[in-house]
């Protein structure tokens, strides 16, 4: 299987974090989202632990929750005393409705607007990770007429490739994201900065990109990183606090993809940190990750109903399903690969190629194409696994397709946590 959380019972039936997929499917009808409670809780605690023992105190994971944002998600972060990141207003005010202190938030976005400002200043924001100029100075003018300070990191691009989705690359020096170190904008900034008077500048942030299993892209960023604030120190005499290295490590979607260990990727890369830093002469400041994916994905699996199974002769054949592209959008988007298994009959041999798509009226709402699994009949209850981080958080009413509902699981037990979104839910904001 492909994560340990999953299995099959007596029954040859997938079982999820101890419960009988088919079951709930049962309960709660389809498309149905599952997350693992334990496996979340496990996959912050390696990052909280790791980073405490190899930077000590001040050094702490941020959930970055546009992998997966609603309330229940926050309220398991704070029990387990981590920060988050947020990259809008919306994800904030979350946050806060969940009883999470928004002091231990850090707000992105490379383009806040003067409302969101206001907001997160108001709601007492643990720190502004400060895109570009005009956001600096909209924030400076806003504190100064609130009399107030703000504690914020400033976004830098380190320039790197980390190989991934260019979709989701983030750190190279054309990106919309960040001022960068080699066009000289990432010392103007970092110089306006500190001649601002309510503006308390904390240390520096970068996030290279999303799904990258190998170590070197951190490691590079951060020695970057380390020089840029060992450059800023000569310049200026400002030594940063804080080095956010943002998130970005991989998530084992199907078999030849590697499973990492988060706590032992930390290792390496703290201990290249440590070497790079004292070889460059900079005092080691506290470091921050903000993993979204390797939180939250393997902790998740989307059940559907199998609708119609077509096969086009001599051609191919379409297993439809009752989500799609609303629920899941990952495959049109960056053709994401995902491992599919018919949930209802998990042990029998899989021997029927075919793509599962949704009920879209539109071709590309596929959810995974090349897949084997047994042939399925119509009421065959089909999972889509690793489905935890940007499937929620990004599905949409496409269609008027309703959300699915969300269910947790822990140790065989579910619990309600997303309720399926209805046709009034759908309508209620049109007069
Ligand atoms: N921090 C910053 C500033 C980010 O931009 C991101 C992701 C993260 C942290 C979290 O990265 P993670 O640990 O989840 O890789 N929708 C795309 C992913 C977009 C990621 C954007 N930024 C997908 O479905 O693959």
């Amino acid at each position: 299987m492909l994560h340990e959380n999953l299995g099959i019972n007596e029954k040859g039936r997938l079982t999820f974090a101890g419960a009988d997929a088919v079951l709930l499917a049962e309960k709660y009808g389809t498309p149905l989202m599952l997350l693992d409670e334990e496996r979340i809780r496990r996959n912050i605690r390696r990052y909280k632990e790791a980073l405490l023992e190899c930077f000590g105190e001040g050094s702490f994971p941020l959930f970055a929750s546009k992998a997966l944002c609603f309330k229940g998600i926050y309220r398991l972060a704070k029990e387990e005393g981590i920060g988050m990141d947020a990259v809008s207003v919306g994800e904030l005010y979350t946050a806060k409705a969940a009883g999470f202190d928004l002091s231990k938030a850090y707000f992105h976005g490379n383009n806040k607007t003067d409302a969101d400002i206001a907001y997160a200043v108001e709601n007492g924001v643990g720190a502004f990770v400060v895109d570009n100029a005009d956001e600096l100075l909209a924030l400076e003018k806003y504190l100064a007429s609130a009399d107030k300070k703000q504690d914020i990191l400033l976004r830098i691009t380190p320039g790197i490739d980390p190989h991934t989705h260019k979709a989701i690359v983030t750190g190279s020096v054309d990106s919309k994201f960040g001022s960068a170190i080699e066009t000289g904008q990432a010392e103007e900034i970092t110089r306006l900065a500190l001649s601002l008077p309510h503006i308390v500048l904390k240390g520096f942030h970068c996030h290279v990109g999303s799904q990258i299993f190998d170590i070197e892209p951190f490691t590079e960023a951060a020695d970057i990183m380390l020089r840029f604030i060992a450059y800023v120190a000569a310049e200026t005499g400002y030594t940063a606090e804080v080095l956010n290295l943002g998130g970005g490590l991989g998530v084992k979607y199907v078999e030849g993809q590697p499973e990492l260990d988060y706590a032992a990727v930390i290792r390496d890369m703290a201990a290249v940190i440590k070497l790079r830093a004292s070889a460059i002469g900079c005092a080691l400041p506290h470091i921050l990750l903000e993993p979204g994916r390797s939180l939250v994905a393997d902790a998740g699996v989307t059940l559907y109903t199998v609708g119609s199974v077509k096969t086009i002769k001599g051609y191919k054949s379409y297993v439809s399903v009752d989500g799609g592209m609303p629920d899941n959008p990952r495959y049109a988007l960056y053709e994401a690969p995902y491992t599919v298994l018919l949930a209802s009959k998990a042990a029998e041999k899989a021997d029927f190629i075919c793509s599962v798509v949704g009920r879209c009226c539109e071709s590309g709402d596929i959810l995974q194409e090349n897949v084997d699994i047994p042939k399925p009949v119509r009421g065959d209850i089909l999972a889509v696994l690793c489905t935890g981080a940007y499937n929620y958080a990004m599905a949409s009413n496409y269609n008027r397709i309703p959300r699915p509902a969300v269910v947790w699981v822990k140790e065989g037990a579910d619990r309600l946590a997303i309720r399926r979104e209805s046709f009034e839910d759908m309508t209620r904001l049109e007069v």
